[in-house]
């Protein structure tokens, strides 16, 4: 065993992930709660069961909108009305709470969205908003969940993630930011909060906004924007030169680039001449708010991937080969995590079997057995993934509810 496998197996020798995971009106499930094991977790299904709800429950036990990018008000039940084809929401509230484990000791962290003000249907409502709650205490920052917990996911809908535009690559890029900085999440929802009320000043007021005004907000964003950059050029150079020295069998080994006029500044300069650009950049684009066109900056930035043997860019690669690219990632990003941040992330797995071959799913299997690593894994096939009999827990769901196969427990 090299020097890399014997530091990422002292890691993982202490055990990290979900101990026991309770929803309380959350998408289709009134109410349910799994027990599980730290090792891998099989859930099976049919289409419609809830296979990825429970996945994106666990998401949302970190920072963002989780798995699905979801609105707040959608994550609520609906039931089904009894009179008429309509769907009735419950009263808004919804919960998610788990108790985890990080390199074996436990807590209890959960997120929840509470109808504070009794209202049934209230879009603007004060249960929009969503709370956090650490070791019983409320109010916690979502950022905070950070320091307990990380989840790494990959969804169906990132089979096209290098097809199309720039934003979902870039939430994944901020994603494993996130992981190693994060204040990373608070910066990039403050930079988005910042550019809304940029943009609302100069297109309301026809260019005419008050020019102290504006440039005070170039100045934040300036100063956020950069410091957004940095932390994402960080986090390639991190994964590059790890993948450099970690080279893979099976996955294809990926290259990693930024395209963002802020991030290649900083190539060129030190941080602080890179904001007095950013800066002067904002206000000389001002104009273009106004012919609607978009604004170059951090909010444009792209993630380029490619095909590190066949110097061949993401985009142009088949789709199994995509789908290994992005396991690929994720595999370095879990191995630094657990060497950086010392424990290990959870994955989640939403139908990950689709478009490997089974060189590759069991490849994928075998280094999630490798790596000790707690793994939610869903497929209405339970069958692919009978190599992982006897190390792992097999659950099935229906009727909104989960039962264990075999074995497990819940
Ligand atoms: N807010 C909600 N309230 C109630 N039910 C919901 C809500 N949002 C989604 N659902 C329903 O939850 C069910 C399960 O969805 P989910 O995406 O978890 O299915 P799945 O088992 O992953 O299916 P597939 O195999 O097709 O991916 C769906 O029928 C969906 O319509
Ligand atoms: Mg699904």
């Amino acid at each position: 065993m090299d020097n890399l496998a014997q530091s990422i197996q002292k890691v993982t020798s202490h055990k990290s992930g979900v101990t026991r995971l309770t929803l309380t009106d959350f998408r289709n499930y009134a109410f349910l709660r799994i027990n599980a094991q730290l090792r891998p977790i099989v859930i099976c299904g049919d289409n419609g069961s809830g296979k990825t709800n429970i996945l994106e429950a666990i998401s949302f036990l970190t920072p963002g909108r989780g798995m699905r990018g979801a609105r707040l008000a959608d994550i609520r039940r609906f039931t089904p009305a009894v009179v008429s084809n309509d769907y009735i929401p419950n009263n808004g509230s919804w919960a998610v709470s788990a108790q985890i484990c990080k390199n074996d000791e436990d807590f209890e962290i959960g997120t929840m969205v509470e109808n504070i003000r009794g209202d049934e249907d209230s879009e603007s409502g004060a249960y929009n908003k969503r709370i956090v709650k650490i070791e019983g205490q409320k109010g916690a920052s979502q950022a905070e969940l950070g320091r307990y917990f990380s989840a790494i996911w990959l969804t169906p809908q990132m089979d096209r993630l290098f097809r199309g535009g720039s934003q979902p690559r870039r939430s994944f890029l901020d994603r494993l930011v996130y992981a190693f900085d994060n204040e990373h999440a608070k910066r990039t929802a403050n930079f988005e909060h910042l550019y809304k009320q940029w943009y609302q000043l100069i297109k309301g007021s026809n260019g005419r906004a008050d020019a102290l005004w504006l440039s005070g907000l170039e100045e934040s964003m300036a100063e956020t924007g950069v410091a957004i950059a940095a932390a994402r050029r960080e986090q390639i150079a991190r994964l590059n030169s790890f993948i450099e020295n970690d080279p893979d069998d099976i996955f294809p080994n990926v290259m990693l680039e930024l395209d963002g006029t802020i991030e290649k500044m900083l190539d060129k300069m030190p941080a602080v001449d890179v904001e007095d650009f950013y800066k002067r950049k904002l206000a000389s684009e001002r104009c273009k708010i106004l012919y609607n066109d978009s604004v170059d900056g951090v909010n444009r930035t792209d993630f380029k991937v490619f095909f590190k043997k066949k110097r061949m860019p993401a985009e142009l690669c088949s789709t199994g080969e995509q789908k290994s690219l992005l396991i690929s990632i994720i595999l370095a990003q879990t191995k630094c995590q657990i060497l950086y941040q010392g424990f290990a992330p959870v994955l989640l797995l939403d139908e990950v079997a689709a478009h490997l071959d089974d060189l590759k799913r069991e490849a994928l299997l075998s280094k999630i057995k490798e790596l000790g690593l707690q793994a939610w894994i869903t497929s209405t096939n339970a069958e692919l993934f009978a190599s992982l009999e006897g190390c792992a827990d097999f659950f099935e769901v229906k009727n909104n509810g989960i039962f264990a196969k075999g074995k497990g427990d819940a």
